[in-house]
């Protein structure tokens, strides 16, 4: 480790894969194609609940420029999935959502493929659909999957019908905590259903060479975990399926699990054709991975001055289908509806719903927004009842240094207070309501680093620069430059110097992938243990060429300096490429486990937060009292992120999970009725654009971590979380109303101002 100041890690430098995105020479997946290649398209089910009677694809076979039609009868029958094994490639028998693929073709164009699809023939008999929680969760409700119980599952998972998981966290004695609080407050809120909104639709290239081997060209966050379900599905070794990232237009979770990937290598291997499937706006709102709609249901005590003595909560997430994230999702929801504060009693409770819609899946932060939207609600409610400042009450129920989560896990770096303290400063917190329609709120959090192993291969060049080898791939976070950074600080070489080879699972080093905020942490650390391993065989050399011992050596400015004498690294690989097979050397990272009381949890996937950020939001908004739209005039975060990497990509990261913020808190919402999307489009699925964000201010608190690299945390997911919550604190400030469902349209405003008659 560098004792001088840092060259590298801490600097604004520009990110590696900037200039190709900002020129338009970057290869994205959905832009990849091969010679010969053929169009998928993906035959769904128009039926939320149905048994299929007849499927008859003879006259879409007979079609001109139709190479393939595929259904269940073509495919091995495989449940596959992640903690619990619920999904087919194909509908069997029976179709669960609308959007739940029943067929696929292959066509020599869109258009033919297009005409194949609506050839087609299938005959439904409808089934009695359950469209939303309440359904889901009545007595003698229809069951999603009647044969639940047969599932292949991992073993910790609660199920139970319709429930694909209970997740539960107890401390303390909930009821005695209720009997030594003065007041006791409930509450529930709801939250809608979200797609994830990357630019780039799910997109994958499959060709098949005459070994039997597979390659799919996919715009995954996660190509190992792909390649290990494509095994599953096709039931094929996964060392003859090669998963290639040409590069990703955005994945926020949304491209964690298999996509597309499945259905292009099936279409491939039946046409003897490379395939590409690529989805449209359509598919991505009614049959993709969107977070879950929720209900919470929250039961606080606390004293009159305003101390927290016990919580009870239950989250339940309308996961869809299948289980898809939901398992783990509602067991990391435990973790948040604890809030970053110290309860000693506490009973938390997460349930993963199936209902008749579409699988729902990960979305930055899986969890957050949704429990934090309750929980940060409802410490404003609080305090608004006991006349406190709802700062003042935060600040006096948090944790602090040293502190238990809690599940028992001793937390540490936790710079909190000055999340708070700096972000309620930065919007003039001491004047809370300056003007008739205006407010301001306060919304705090915590959140995971994601663990999971990484592997990199360093390569020195016999012109000096350096290669990185890395399974991770790079979604658009720059989390890459930042390992990048780290192994240049660490090999005394400039960012210029280094080139990355990334995500392809047959010659990069395996990697637990883009997700949780861990990228940069993780492979960053895996970059130091390789220069660890490359300074042995670099010194080694150096001091036999220089005459020195190996102790003396040090890596300073591209070359191994030793007793006023240097070599360059240049020299070094050029030498090791005539005598040692060059200068190459690996470096593997895990974070060590965190340690929790296990005796707290049950049915728990995710039992403890790993290198935890703490995070304020702050917002100062109006409402126009006769539209109800919502004006932000300064929005602030202050996140504490162990140590700032590169400044200007974490900005861009907190910018980025704002705008997804506000999208969910303001306008955004997957609308079902009777089973079906009203707004499958995006014109009336409404994201914010640029012209909707307002100015984001970033704070950087720096408390180190104990394990990430130079002291980081994992930053990408955090300033999705606490939007939700901010916002409707501010409008609850602006108006007196408290709304507690999202998204709070301007509809939504005006209507309960109306009804208040305000
Ligand atoms: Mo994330 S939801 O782990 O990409």
């Amino acid at each position: 480790m560098a004792t001088s100041e840092p060259r590298v890690v801490g600097k604004s430098l520009p990110r590696m894969d900037g200039a190709g995105k900002v020129t338009g020479t970057a290869v994205y997946a959905a832009d990849f194609a091969l010679p010969g290649m053929l169009v998928g398209k993906v035959f769904r089910s128009t039926e939320p609940h149905a048994r299929i009677v007849r499927l008859d694809t003879a006259r879409a076979r007979a079609l001109p420029g139709v190479r393939a039609v595929m259904t269940a009868a073509d495919v091995p029958d495989v449940r596959y999935g992640g903690a619990l094994k619920d999904e087919t490639v194909f509908a069997r028998g029976r179709v669960r959502y609308v959007g739940q693929p029943v067929a696929a073709v292959a066509a020599t164009t869109r258009e033919a493929a297009e005409a194949a699809l609506a050839a087609i023939e299938v005959v439904y008999a409808p089934l009695p659909a359950v469209l939303d929680l309440d359904a889901a969760l009545a007595p003698g409700a229809p069951l999603i999957h009647e044969e639940w119980a047969s599932y292949t599952a991992i073993p910790i998972l609660h199920r139970d019908g319709n429930v694909c998981n209970r997740a539960r966290i107890v401390v303390g004695d909930v009821e005695r905590g209720f009997e030594e609080a003065d007041r006791i407050f409930e509450h529930r809120f709801r939250t809608g259903m979200v797609h994830q909104g990357y630019t780039e639709p799910r997109a994958a290239v499959a060709a098949w060479d005459s070994s039997g081997q597979v390659t799919v060209w996919s715009n995954t966050q996660l190509p190992f975990e792909v390649q290990n379900t494509l095994a599953e599905i096709l039931q094929m070794a996964p060392s003859k399926i090669r998963v290639v990232v040409p590069g990703i237009g955005g994945g926020f979770g949304g491209k964690l699990r298999v996509g597309v990937e499945h259905f292009a290598a099936f279409l491939a291997r039946a046409t003897g054709r490379p395939v590409k499937v690529i989805t449209t706006s359509e598919e991505e709102l009614t049959a993709a991975y969107p977070r879950q709609g929720t209900v919470v249901e929250l039961k606080t005590g606390v004293t009159k001055d305003g101390r927290i003595t016990a919580k009870a909560g239950r989250i339940w997430f309308d996961t869809g289908a299948f289980a898809g994230s939901g398992p783990g999702v509602a067991s990391v929801a435990t973790l948040v509806l604890a809030g970053p504060y110290k309860i000693p009693n506490l009973h938390l409770e997460g349930f993963a719903v199936y209902t008749n819609k579409t699988n729902c899946g990960s979305f930055r932060a899986p969890s957050g927004p949704q429990a934090n939207f309750a929980v940060e609600s409802q410490i404003d409610i609080i305090a608004d009842a006991l006349g406190l400042d709802p700062l003042e009450l935060r600040l006096k129920n948090i944790v602090r240094e040293g502190d238990e989560g809690p599940t028992g896990q001793v937390l540490n770096a936790v710079g909190l207070e000055e999340c708070l303290r700096k972000a309620a400063a930065a919007i003039a917190w001491n004047d809370r309501r300056p003007a008739r329609w205006r407010g301001k709120g306060l919304a705090c959090g915590w959140w995971t680093t994601t663990g999971g192993s990484s592997g990199v291969y360093v390569k020195i060049n016999p012109d000096g620069t350096v290669a990185l080898n890395t399974g991770a791939a790079e979604i658009g976070t720059a989390a890459l430059t930042g390992a990048a950074q780290v192994l240049a600080e660490e090999l005394g070489v400039d960012l210029a110097d280094i080139n990355v080879v990334s995500a392809d699972t047959f010659s990069t080093p395996f990697d637990f992938g883009a997700q949780g905020s861990r990228t940069a942490f993780a492979v960053g650390n895996a970059c130091r243990a390789a220069v660890d391993d490359l300074k042995r065989r670099v010194f080694a050399l150096a001091a036999a060429q220089l005459g020195v011992e190996p102790e003396a050596c040090r890596l300073a400015d591209k070359h191994v300096l030793a007793d006023g004498k240097r070599i360059s690294l240049a020299d070094l690989a050029r030498l090791s490429q005539q005598t040692g097979g060059g200068l190459i050397a690996q470096g593997t990272f895990i974070a060590p486990p965190t340690a929790y009381d296990s005796k707290r949890v049950d049915g728990h996937v995710y039992p403890a937060f790993h290198s935890p950020s703490f995070h304020a939001h702050a917002v100062d908004l109006s409402i126009d009292p006769e539209t109800g739209d919502v004006t932000i005039h300064k929005y602030v975060v202050a996140q504490d992120v162990g140590f700032a990497m590169n400044p200007t990509y974490i900005e861009g990261q907190i910018e980025g999970g704002v705008a997804q913020g506000l999208g969910q808190a303001l306008s955004e919402e997957i609308v079902y009725e009777n089973g079906r999307v009203l707004n499958p489009n995006l014109t009336d699925y409404k994201m914010p654009t640029t012209l909707d964000m307002p100015r984001v201010e970033t704070i950087l608190v720096q408390h180190p971590s104990l394990v990430g690299p130079y002291g980081a945390k994992g930053v990408g997911e955090p300033p999705n979380i606490e939007p939700p919550a901010a916002v409707a604190n501010a409008v609850a400030s602006a108006t007196a109303l408290r709304l507690t469902s999202l998204p709070i349209t301007a509809e939504h405003i005006a209507l309960a101002l109306r009804d208040a008659g305000t």
